[in-house]
């Protein structure tokens, strides 16, 4: 007997007890094949007539026979018993049956949050801008008036790749992409991944999102800038979120400003997530510097404009109810399925 033969014989034992109508016949094939003086105890016996280094294999795939032979009739047992005085159905497989119900995947939180983002300033006339994960120096740093040797560089602990590429630390270099491939008026978002080398922990992660904004056009003023985000914070978080602008500094901006929305997971009262201050902060922004246009080609004596770089993980955590950033990269369904 070789493995090949015993294979076809399993393709027939198994064909046979599909086609058995009755419990009765579905017997009579497992006492041909299995029963005391059947075809596979037959085999087993003449093992020890085949040279050693046969009996091995063919004594594998005999139990391999054995084993699919009884899930089959396992199988087809029940379907017999099923349906006992009914119809018995051709094959022991049932295609009729209804498939096993997996469940619906659920758009991720951040990715909601970007989308109503993005719906939100679609209404006030911005389009969508991409960039790049991986930046150049340029892009990142020097074009946004952040040359190797200005301290805010040390904020933004950068993912270096060689001596000038490196993982974006913020969406800001899509403002410089898209300012040098046309001219004025600009109106963009670019949501997108950012990378920083911060220590994970419940509000911090090496890994976020940022929302880019940037508005250029004639006579666009700070009044514009904290209209439309007081607009995009009432229209995301509902018209009883609070919105405070506190005067800061970025090397790209000229005035800067952060920006931060009341603490919807404490109603401002204070707790983790805010660290209980009361308030979270988003964003930061300000007035494009003259520099930055200097730099695209863009003349600051005609144009001015507006950035803004909001956190999309902020923004989930205080939407959603969220206390530790973390739970949004574990995956959990469990944790995922509530935000259907
Ligand atoms: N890129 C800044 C950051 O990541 C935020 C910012 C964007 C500030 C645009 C001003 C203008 O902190």
């Amino acid at each position: 007997m070789e493995p090949a033969d015993l294979s076809a014989l399993q393709e027939q034992a198994l064909e046979e007890l599909d086609r058995a109508r009755t419990l009765a016949e579905l017997e009579a094939v497992r006492v041909k094949y299995l029963g005391r003086k059947g075809l596979l105890p037959a085999i087993m016996e003449k093992l020890g007539d085949l040279p050693p280094a046969e009996r091995p294999i063919v004594g594998r795939s005999a139990n391999a026979f054995k084993e699919n032979f009884a899930q089959r009739l396992n199988v087809c047992r029940e379907q017999l018993e099923r349906n006992r005085g009914g119809v018995v159905p051709k094959r022991a497989w049932d295609p009729t049956l209804p498939g096993l119900w997996r469940g619906m995947g659920v758009r991720h939180p951040i990715a909601q949050i970007m989308e109503e983002t993005i719906q939100i300033f679609d209404r006030l006339g911005f389009t969508i801008a991409d960039g790049p994960d991986l930046e150049t120096e340029w892009h990142n740093f020097d074009a946004l008036n952040t040359p190797a040797d200005h301290p805010s560089r040390d904020t933004q602990d950068t993912f270096w790749l060689t001596d000038t590429l490196l993982l974006r630390t913020q969406t800001s270099p899509v403002q410089i992409r898209v300012m040098e491939s046309r001219p004025p008026p600009v109106r963009i978002i670019a949501p997108g991944r950012c990378y920083r080398r911060d220590t994970t922990d419940a509000t911090h992660s090496a890994n976020f999102h940022q929302i880019e904004g940037l508005y250029v056009d004639r006579n666009v003023s700070l009044a514009d800038l904290k209209g439309d985000l007081t607009y995009f914070a009432r229209a995301l978080m509902g018209s009883e979120v609070k919105v405070r602008f506190r005067p800061h500094f970025f090397p790209f901006t000229e005035p800067s400003v952060e920006y931060d929305f009341s603490c919807h997971v404490c109603g401002g009262k204070g707790c983790r997530v805010c660290k209980n201050s009361g308030w979270i902060e988003i964003s930061g922004a300000g007035m494009v510097d003259p520099k930055v246009f200097h730099n695209v080609g863009y003349d600051p004596e005609q144009w001015t404009g507006y950035a803004f770089g909001m956190g999309v993980e902020r923004l989930a955590m205080i939407k959603f109810g969220i206390d530790d950033i973390r739970l949004l990269y574990d995956n959990d369904a469990r944790f995922l399925e509530q935000f259907a």
